[in-house]
């Protein structure tokens, strides 16, 4: 990926979603309509300064193609970043990259998708299905969106909107589980077992479906992706983006290896053609904390092995993962590597940030 290259944009308007989260509109300049063109599902990646620190994030595009540029942001506990943009207003101006991501549709054929996803986890699903729905009139999808209670449900009004649009296209599952739904299917906890459930019901029939998109936190997804492959959906139909509510940088998923066998590496970042040198001490942090360190720009945005922006191939030496949740098994097998979690494992190290 080449070095991320950010622009002022500025906020045309704010839409209370929940009592914790909104949907952000950005005005978008002609001059950078070309640059900021995305697919559905992907996020825009956000920079400012807070306490005199630069921090970034990325939040999910909630909008469709064609319908300007909004993304959907709920805040976080001890989050100091959502609590920031939470307090966004139009006509604040702040620095975003171009959108990026890989949990995208294309939108065109007759689909059938069944997604599922909790909480503000709806944000990427919402702008698939808005897309796939207008993109071709034989698309279908199921979507079950899973929520504590009635007040925590994100973008309601464009998902009632949806529904009556497109009445026999959309199946749309609201399950709830702090409220009594009339039917206990729709209460309780969205897992393998409430899968199984709708499918013995007749609710959803898992080998229809062309593909399953699943976007929450990461037990959640883990749980699903066992689920459907036992009920006969092949593993590769299945993409997920994981949504977690643990603070930044710390996300809940599996450690893949952490091994500190050398004190301290000698790593060099290829960066648009351009060579860079680092010191890592893998005892204390990854290439991606060394690079801040030292002010070598090197791409990120969520900084929890999930985004893949700091995707880049191990070139020369060697290094483990603290967690990988973005990288596909061909990718790992082609040396495809996290720098945001990426820890040297010889004295030497190069990274290419340019490699396909
Ligand atoms: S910055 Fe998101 S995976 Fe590394």
């Amino acid at each position: 990926m080449a070095e991320q290259q950010f622009h002022e944009l500025t906020v045309a308007a704010v839409r209370p979603q929940t009592a914790h989260a909104k949907a952000i509109r950005f005005d978008l300049p002609d001059a950078l309509k070309a640059e900021f063109t995305f697919k559905p599902g992907q996020y825009l990646t956000l920079r400012t300064k807070l306490n005199g620190e630069e921090v970034r994030r990325s939040y999910s595009i909630c909008c469709a193609p064609g319908e300007g540029l909004e993304i959907g942001v709920k805040h976080v506990e001890g989050g100091a970043f959502s609590s920031y943009a939470q307090g966004l207003k139009p006509g604040d101006r702040i620095e975003v990259a171009p959108p990026h991501g890989r949990f995208t549709a294309e939108p065109g054929h007759a689909w059938h998708f069944l997604m599922i996803s909790a909480g503000s986890g709806i944000t990427p699903v919402l702008s698939i299905v808005k897309s796939v729905l207008v993109g071709n009139p034989a698309s279908h999808i199921t979507l079950i969106y899973a929520n504590r209670n009635v007040d925590s449900v994100m973008f309601r009004a464009d998902l009632d909107a949806l529904k009556d649009t497109y009445l026999t296209r959309l199946n749309l599952l609201h399950v709830l589980s702090e409220e009594d739904e009339d039917s206990e299917l729709l209460s309780g906890r969205v897992d393998a077992a409430k899968l199984a459930e709708m499918q013995a019901r007749k609710l959803i029939d898992v080998t229809g479906f062309d593909a399953a998109y699943l976007c929450g936190p990461a037990p959640m997804i883990k749980a699903l992706r066992t689920g459907l492959t036992e009920m006969g959906m092949p593993l590769e139909n299945i993409r997920f983006e994981i949504f977690t509510p643990t603070p930044y940088g710390k996300s809940s998923g599996e450690h893949v290896s952490v091994k500190a066998v050398v004190a301290g590496a000698d790593v060099e970042v290829i960066l648009d053609g351009t060579r860079r040198k680092l010191k890592v001490d893998p005892a204390k942090e990854t290439v991606l904390g060394a690079a801040q360190r030292d002010g070598v720009e090197i791409p990120y945005s969520c900084a929890g092995g999930m985004c893949c922006t700091c995707r880049c191939k191990v070139v020369e030496g060697k290094a483990s993962m603290d967690q990988n949740w973005s990288l596909q098994p061909w990718e790992l097998e082609a040396g495809f590597i996290l720098a945001c979690q990426a820890r040297p494992e010889t004295d030497r190290l190069v990274l290419d940030f340019d490699a396909q």
